[in-house]
């Protein structure tokens, strides 16, 4: 579904991705895992057109990318769950979930609207029962859950987590990680960057651990979750 074939990418007068390849098939979960200032951030940034490529090329379905606006990706079913949550912390649950829907000019885009939001709050019962509450008064856990509802609300083919884990507790970790499962059960195919190496591989049909914007190792997520070096090396 995705390839990545010598991808460079970065920042005015800094490269963060030296020239990486990597694959993601459909329908499996695919996770990139490595340390502060690997190009985690930097790889998601870039599947989602954010940030300047200056080599390589990026194929999705078929097509290349590399040329296309952030807006032209999401329409292609390209959405990403932003490091850090992003969410507009004065308006409620369902307000925030609204702007992740794109298809506003579609016909039936209400009726449209309504099935998106019955799904994430099937997915997130949690959450349908604070609709009204604002974001900022949500725990970590259900802000993180606001910030998937989001991006499902777009009818993504290719979900991309940047560190959904981020400052949450062991076990809500574990419950967010169990609806990932979920979504991958129905189809949907997820890239997952995550410090939390070991848990993320052990969901992971597949992983790549970067290493200062280099592809230091990948194989499944056992294989490399069971691999001695690696485990010294880069995932601590
Ligand atoms: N806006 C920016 N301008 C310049 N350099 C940047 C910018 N954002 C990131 N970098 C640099 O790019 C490199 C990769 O950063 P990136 O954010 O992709 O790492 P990361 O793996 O996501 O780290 P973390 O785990 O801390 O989120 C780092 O050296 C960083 O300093
Ligand atoms: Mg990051």
């Amino acid at each position: 579904m995705l390839k990545i074939e010598g991808l460079r990418a970065g920042y005015k007068g800094t490269e963060a991705l030296h020239g990486i390849s990597l694959e993601i098939r459909q329908g499996t979960i695919v996770a990139a895992v490595g340390a502060n200032g690997a190009g985690k951030s930097t790889l998601i940034n870039a599947l989602s057109r954010l940030v300047d490529v200056n080599a390589g090329a990026i194929t999705f379905d078929g097509q290349n990318i590399v040329r296309m606006s952030a807006p032209e990706v999401v329409e292609l079913g390209i959405v990403q769950v932003p490091e850090g949550r992003q969410l507009f912390s004065a308006l409620t649950v369902t307000e925030n979930l609204r702007l992740g829907f794109h298809r506003l000019r579609q016909r039936r885009a209400s009726a449209l609207f309504r099935e998106r939001l019955d799904y994430v709050y099937e997915l997130f019962p949690k959450l349908k029962e604070r609709a009204d509450q604002r974001a900022i008064t949500l725990s970590g856990g259900e802000q993180s859950m606001v910030a998937i509802g989001r991006a499902l609300m777009a009818d993504p083919k290719l979900l991309l987590l940047d560190e959904p884990s981020l400052g949450l507790a062991p076990i809500v970790v574990e419950r967010m990680f169990n609806v990932l499962q979920v979504l991958r059960r129905s189809g949907l195919t997820i890239l997952l960057v995550e410090q939390h190496a070991d848990e993320a591989l052990a969901l992971s049909d597949y992983g790549y651990v970067l290493s200062v914007g280099n592809i230091a190792a990948e194989g499944t997520g056992e294989s490399l979750r069971n691999h001695e070096s690696i485990q010294q090396a880069y995932l601590g």
